[in-house]
């Protein structure tokens, strides 16, 4: 058969997802970040500083893949797993990036825990969509994106998104998200 330039022709396949777990058994990629990896992300560095000695630098998220060919026409797929948590006030987060093929959508759908997709555009848009299982969220074209986990158990999404997408973490880090989600006194707080 033939196929078209840049789009490989690959066998279908299945992967087993731990639903309840919030992982992927057979992942061949496993992305961990520890609380390390987030230094410059929280507003208040000293309690990051004490979580990471304290207890000797924990495990803050983890991506698992069955990477597909980063061509046009694929599409990647993955689960999130964030840990609960706060830094300061502030909820455990992920990094969040745009895509560097900027006009490229995601698609997040929540497994379990709570929480919010915070998201914000290069011209100063801003939106927060809450997450719960069940809970599908779409992440337009050109809208960078960061989970936040505001409950009190790991926030598990499948995301899919455009294979060639690929990740611009810069950016959104120089700019910053406009807003932050915040836990006072028993309360989730977005400003
Ligand atoms: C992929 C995507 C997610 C995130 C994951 C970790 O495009 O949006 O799979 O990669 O939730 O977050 P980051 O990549 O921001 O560290
Ligand atoms: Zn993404």
């Amino acid at each position: 058969m033939e196929t078209v330039a840049g789009t490989s022709l690959i066998d279908p396949f299945a992967v087993a997802v731990d639903v309840d777990k919030g992982e992927m058994p057979e992942a061949t990629n496993r992305q961990v970040r520890r609380a390390s990896d987030m230094r410059g992300y929280y507003v208040d560095e000293r309690a990051l500083e004490r979580l990471i000695e304290q207890e000797s630098d924990p495990l803050h998220y983890e991506v698992f893949e069955v990477p597909v060919p980063n061509e046009y026409g694929h599409l990647m797929y993955c689960i999130s797993k964030l840990q609960p948590g706060v830094v300061g006030e502030e909820c455990f987060m992920t990094k969040g990036h745009y895509h560097t093929q900027v006009n490229t959508g995601e698609i997040y759908l929540c497994l379990r825990g709570e929480g919010y997709m915070v998201m914000k555009t290069s011209d100063g848009r801003f939106d927060a969509q809450p997450m719960e299982r069940g809970k599908m969220v779409y992440v337009p074209p050109y809208w960078a994106h960061r989970s936040v986990n505001a409950g009190s158990e790991p926030l598990v999404s499948f995301c899919v998104y455009n294979a060639e997408a690929g990740h611009n973490y810069g950016d959104i880090q120089t700019e910053g998200f406009l807003k932050r989600v915040y836990r006072r006194g028993g309360e989730v707080v977005i400003e």
